[in-house]
């Protein structure tokens, strides 16, 4: 694990200000905003905020355009997405926070959630069973354009699933609706102890 660790803070180290050169000043400053909420290097350490790094460039871009035209919406994300200025700085901002190193489940935080062995096991059937891997690939590391869920924070991932199934979040065009189907609270927990397992 060390040596993972040291070799992740390597990417950090090189990675990073190739980017910090490609983007511009007033999106990087728009950024440094964005991270308030969304985490300091876009790993989330905040159950309510989605991490945005390493998301899929193409998804955030969309959810961001989602948001600005109110295809999405929640009251604090909502209110940030009136803070982009065009199309242009919303697919610079995507891009961005794509490039960011994803969340990796070995460097979370101790107190952080942990999924239990019983809920697993019944989440996992529910996954079999709702072929979530046939677009969301296996262990939910995305596909093509469809996010990652892998190492998303678990409370987001739940009021997601609620939303969709309640019909709260629509902008998915039926495609979560239709997987999900008619799932219990109790169901969408399993499922999400089973992805804080991956
Ligand atoms: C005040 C806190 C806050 C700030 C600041 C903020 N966001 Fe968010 N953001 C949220 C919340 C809350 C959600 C989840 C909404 C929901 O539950 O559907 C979200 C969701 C998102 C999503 C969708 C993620 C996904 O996996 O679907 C994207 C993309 C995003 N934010 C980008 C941004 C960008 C870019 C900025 C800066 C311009 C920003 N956010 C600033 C609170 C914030
Ligand atoms: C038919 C394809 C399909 C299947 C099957 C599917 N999904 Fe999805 N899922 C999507 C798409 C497409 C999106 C993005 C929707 C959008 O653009 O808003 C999504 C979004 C999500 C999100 C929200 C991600 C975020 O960052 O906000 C979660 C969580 C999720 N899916 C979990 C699951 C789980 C769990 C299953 C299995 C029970 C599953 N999905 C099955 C296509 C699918």
């Amino acid at each position: 694990m060390m040596l993972y660790r040291l070799l992740l803070a390597a990417i950090w180290l090189v990675v990073i200000p190739v980017l910090a050169d490609e983007i511009s000043p007033v999106v990087k400053e728009k950024a440094a905003i964005c991270m308030a909420c969304h985490g300091i290097d876009g790993n989330s350490s905040n159950p309510k905020y989605p991490s945005l790094a390493g998301q899929k460039s193409t998804y955030l871009y969309l959810q961001l355009k989602d948001f600005m035209q109110g295809r999405r919406s929640d009251p604090e994300m909502s209110t940030m997405a009136a803070t982009i200025t065009d199309k242009a700085e919303a697919l610079e901002l995507a891009k961005y926070f794509s490039s960011l190193p994803a969340f990796q489940r070995d460097t979370r935080a101790p107190d952080a959630f942990q999924p239990a062995a019983d809920k697993i096991s019944v989440g996992k059937a529910l996954y079999e069973k709702t072929i979530c891997a046939m677009c969301h690939g296996d262990a939910f590391t995305g596909m093509g354009d469809v996010p990652r869920v892998k190492g998303q924070q678990p409370l987001y991932v739940m009021k997601q699933l609620k939303d969709f199934r309640d019909g709260k979040r629509t902008n998915d065009g039926g495609s979560m609706k239709g997987a999900l189907g008619p799932l219990t609270d109790e169901e969408i927990e399993s499922l999400m102890h089973f992805i804080a397992a991956q």
